[in-house]
């Protein structure tokens, strides 16, 4: 039985190689990791959680163990809601419903929206959860690179002009991998883009709130007067991501689709976690542990650029975001970062090979992204000495 070749072709083609191979180095306790994209586990509410789901089992555990409304629970819509108005995202023609992550919004907006062969912009690089979603819904993609002010909108236009474009995709604030902030400026091009090429923009949002350092640029979907904008947040980063607790905002027609396509995916987002992230956010000060989680990565981040500065050769170029948990460092042209990304492994440091997040898996890549919220401020200094010195070797 020939088990490979009876395999679907939208999903044969998908490949999570490199990123099985960061799993196992992550599961490794004497390896420094800068591959997660997780918030710092020392921030993880366990102790208020423990009596908050005890509570759910004692009080509400009927309610919380039957099927629920596919678009999510009433009180966490509410809350949801209400915290996205204080960003002046949710226009009337709104909808929000609860979703199992933010991955799976943007795997149902994808769903709802792309015909097979249909074009979907992205950020080159980008989310490689995104990518993968893309990829089985066989649309084509079309990276455009970054600037330091985010996606080239030129590049986007001649794409436009010339292809069948259904979605651009845009991660716009401390974007998963570079770290970058698009400027105001882009953001209004794209949507204006997005209305003369009559396309969607789907806004993936997970670390916006994790601001530490400038000012904050306001999402695309507060401009969006006409329901172009799909806007996608999550809990992941602010409280856990096992929780598996996310949301999606857009135009309730669109909506329509996405509800029902999340009905013949998993039913709802399980109600228990709903729950418990409501009660959370009810009875505990939210804000002011999203407020810790911001000073907390402000101080890791500071700590991995100036390790950065002290022991990478110069020639390797590195952005400095304001936020989020990531930074993204650029080898001199030529030079792939992969085979250094082994020989770094087998020196017990891994880091995310700039490759898996680009359209194309197998061109060589000379970037690599480097996490800050989760290692200690003594492992951040350590590795990037070790990686530092491999750099210099490498790059001699
Ligand atoms: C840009 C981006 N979008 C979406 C996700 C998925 O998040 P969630 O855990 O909410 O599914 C991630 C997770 O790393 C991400 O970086």
């Amino acid at each position: 039985m020939d088990i490979q070749s009876s395999l679907a072709s939208r999903v044969t083609s998908l490949k999570a190689s490199a990123i099985r191979e960061i799993f196992k180095m992550l599961g490794k306790a004497d390896v420094i990791s800068f591959a997660g994209g997780i918030p710092s586990p020392e921030l993880f509410p366990t102790q208020e959680w423990e009596g908050l789901l005890s509570d759910i089992m004692a009080n509400k555990g009927k309610s919380a163990l039957v099927y629920g409304v596919t678009e999510g629970y009433a009180p966490l819509i509410e809350l949801v809601t209400e915290r996205l108005k204080r960003d002046s995202i949710p226009h009337d023609f709104d909808q929000v419903v609860i979703t199992t992550g933010a991955q799976q919004a943007i795997d149902l907006a994808c769903k709802s929206l792309v015909n097979d062969g249909e074009g979907i912009i992205v950020e080159e690089p980008s989310f490689i959860g995104s990518l993968n979603s893309f990829r089985s819904y066989n649309a084509k993609l079309f990276g455009v690179e970054m600037a330091d002010d985010g996606i080239d909108t030129d590049k986007v236009e001649e794409i436009l002009k010339k292809e069948n474009i259904k979605i651009i995709y845009t991660i716009p604030t401390f974007q998963n991998p570079t770290g970058v902030t698009q400027s105001l400026e882009k953001r209004k091009k794209l949507l204006e883009l997005a209305e003369k090429y009559d396309c969607y923009i789907i806004e993936d949002n997970p670390y916006g709130e994790l601001r530490f350092r400038g000012e904050n640029v306001p999402a695309i979907k507060t401009m969006d007067d006409n329901g172009r904008v799909i806007y996608v947040g999550s809990f992941s980063k602010t409280l856990a991501p096992g929780i598996r607790v996310g949301f999606v905002c857009c135009h309730k027609d669109i909506m329509d689709r996405i509800v029902v396509v999340k009905q013949v995916n998993d039913v709802h987002t399980t109600l228990m976690m709903q729950m418990l992230v409501t009660d959370y956010i009810t009875k505990y000060d939210f804000d002011a542990h999203i407020k810790k989680g911001c000073e907390l990565y402000g101080e890791k981040c500071s700590v991995m650029l100036s390790a950065i500065e002290k022991y990478f050769p110069d020639c390797v170029k590195y952005t400095k975001p304001e936020g989020g948990i990531f930074l993204w460092c650029t080898l001199p042209e030529g030079v792939d970062a992969k085979p250094i990304f082994e020989k770094a492994v087998e020196r017990k440091v891994a880091f995310v090979p700039g490759s898996t997040c680009m359209v194309d898996l197998e061109a060589p890549c000379n970037c690599f992204r480097l996490n800050f919220s989760t290692a200690s401020n003594e492992d951040i200094e350590k590795g990037i000495k070790i990686l530092g010195d491999l750099l210099k070797e490498e790059l001699a």
